[in-house]
């Protein structure tokens, strides 16, 4: 019996523009974890279990272009494995569905790492991303590859589409306190209608891109001399470019008030949008008080996290 986990992550800075071709920012959180045992089962067949989306299926019955059938198939693949034995693929999660905090790349990297370890060829991380990749594309339709890249490498990593993995320094740890409005956003729909908006009128929103990529930069360089001030007035920036992209929405936008009100130094969407979560930059100890706070505006959970 073989178990791997993987975590969740949340988008700092640049997402969407990030779809096309500018930098963004993104951390992984360890608190989240999708986690992943594959044991031998004596009914025979591959049987992937996933109570938290109630499926419990021969991989057979399921489509061929089923998320996880498509990963399983992909290991097989890789290995070479054309005749792979009987097993049970069991899959857990803490990470909420279609909320902007990775959970099909972190499913998707456990699901990669626990079959290839438990089939006595474990896959480098550099092919658990890259598999991971083929994957999103199931999620996402176009993605640019960010949320596998910071869940396989599980490290804060600066991001441009198509180029080699670069982390970045963190000056002074800080504190992000997370809030979910409860409101399931299929990624792959606001990455449509980013993409629809961008053909309407490419000169225009290409600007909105590289205003956000420029945040994106800037942010960097924030993390790194430990400017909270700075990060906190960069979010709010970012937010408002994500508001124009039409990505946030009455939920989102009410729960980055709140925490701006409640003391916070910024805040903004995190990952999609149209729901899902938003992420807020506060002092360590007023944490626990943020987080209420983005309760009694309506968050339905929060989740606080220390980037290192
Ligand atoms: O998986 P999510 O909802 O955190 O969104 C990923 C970020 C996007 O920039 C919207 C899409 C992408 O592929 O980068």
């Amino acid at each position: 019996m073989i178990t791997a986990s993987a975590p969740g992550k949340v988008i700092l800075f640049g997402e969407h523009a990030v779809v096309f071709g500018r930098a963004a920012l993104a951390v992984p959180v360890t608190q989240l974890q999708a986690r992943v045992t594959v044991s031998e089962n004596s009914r025979g067949g591959i049987w992937i279990e996933a109570p938290n989306i109630n499926l419990s299926s021969d991989i057979e019955q399921l489509p061929p272009d089923h998320p996880l059938a498509r990963v399983v198939y992909s290991v097989f693949t890789a290995l070479g494995k054309s005749h792979p034995p009987a097993c049970t693929i069991y899959i857990q999660s803490t990470i909420p569905v279609a909320s902007g905090l990775g959970s099909g790349a972190a499913v998707s990297v456990a699901i990669l790492r626990a079959l290839s370890a438990y089939l006595g060829q474990p896959l480098p991380d550099e092919q658990v991303n890259t598999l991971a990749f083929e994957a999103e594309k199931l999620h996402h339709g176009t993605p640019s590859g960010i949320d596998n890249t910071v869940i396989t490498y599980i490290k804060p990593v600066y991001f441009i589409k198509g180029r080699p993995v670069k982390t970045f320094h963190v000056g002074a740890p800080f504190t992000i306190v997370i809030g979910d409005t409860g409101i399931s956003a299929p990624t792959k729909e606001s990455v449509r209608s980013v993409r629809k908006l961008w053909e309407s009128d490419k000169p225009r929103w290409e600007k909105v891109f590289d205003r956000v990529g420029n945040i994106a930069w800037d942010a960097r360089q924030a993390i790194e001399r430990g400017d909270l001030t700075d990060l906190g007035s960069l979010m709010n920036a970012n937010h408002v470019l994500l508001q124009r992209l039409t990505v946030s929405c009455p939920e989102l936008d009410r729960l980055v008030e709140a925490a701006c009100k409640s003391g916070a130094f910024g805040a903004k969407l995190s990952g999609g949008g149209r729901g899902g979560n938003m992420i807020t930059l506060v002092r360590k100890e007023n944490a626990p008080a943020m987080a209420e706070a983005l309760k009694s505006a309506g968050a339905k959970r929060t989740t606080v996290t220390q980037v290192e």
